[in-house]
């Protein structure tokens, strides 16, 4: 056993385009350049089971919407057991791009059965801290398109998207998740969610 205090998980979520890559990498550069003990990771992972999903994302191949979530889950327990919890368990802080209240929100919409969603990720360590980034799928789309990404996602429509994004507003509203706004400027951004993660990681580095 290890006398290291644990690290802690940080999920960054939102809808696809709402700036989660942007905000977490930036969150982990900043840390680290600052000695803070820091890891980022994303879901869905490029284990044998996060590229089953992967491809399905892509459009490559199709699959069944209760496997979708079983996947995203069984990914997750592996992310967990073989990176995140030996990392946390070394006094590491994870910043995830994406974890489980991404399962709530998307599955969550999908097979509009949030029990049974939360019940097969009963296993997954709820996150220390979990940042929701809010933006309207309109303005996320746009990004998106403005981006010239290649590897447009099934789930990626306006409507969609609204219902993923009502999802995570109930658990704002459940205070699981501290939302930000994140149609502004992208330091600003950036800001709001570094000052929030700082306060829970109790730092003083701004
Ligand atoms: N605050 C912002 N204002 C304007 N553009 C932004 C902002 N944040 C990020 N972007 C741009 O929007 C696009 C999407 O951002 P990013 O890739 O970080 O989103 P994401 O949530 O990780 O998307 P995905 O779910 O598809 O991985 C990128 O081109 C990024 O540079
Ligand atoms: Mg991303």
């Amino acid at each position: 056993m290890t006398s290291k205090k644990r690290g802690k998980i940080i999920a960054i979520e939102g809808i696809d385009g709402s700036g989660k890559t942007t905000v977490s990498t930036e969150i982990y550069s900043f840390l680290s350049s600052k000695g803070v003990p820091i890891y980022y990771s994303f879901e869905p992972t490029y284990t044998k089971i996060g590229s089953i999903i992967h491809r399905f994302l892509r459009g490559e191949i199709p699959l069944d919407s209760h496997s979708q979530a079983l996947l995203f889950a069984a990914d997750r327990l592996e992310h967990l057991s073989r990176e995140i919890i030996p990392y946390i368990k070394q006094g590491k802080n994870v910043i995830l791009d994406r974890y489980v209240h991404s399962s709530y929100a998307y599955q969550g919409a999908l097979l509009n059965d949030l029990k049974w969603i939360m019940t097969i990720n009963k296993f997954a360590l709820a996150p220390d801290l979990a940042i929701y980034i809010d933006v309207p799928p309109s303005v996320a789309i746009r990004r998106i398109r403005k981006k010239g990404r290649s590897n447009i996602s099934v789930y990626e429509s306006v409507r969609f998207l609204g219902r993923v994004r009502n999802i995570y507003k109930s658990f704002v509203k459940k205070g699981e998740l501290i939302e930000i706004d994140g149609t502004k400027e992208k330091d600003q951004v950036v800001k709001s969610a570094l000052a929030i993660v700082c306060k829970s990681l109790k730092i003083k580095l701004l």
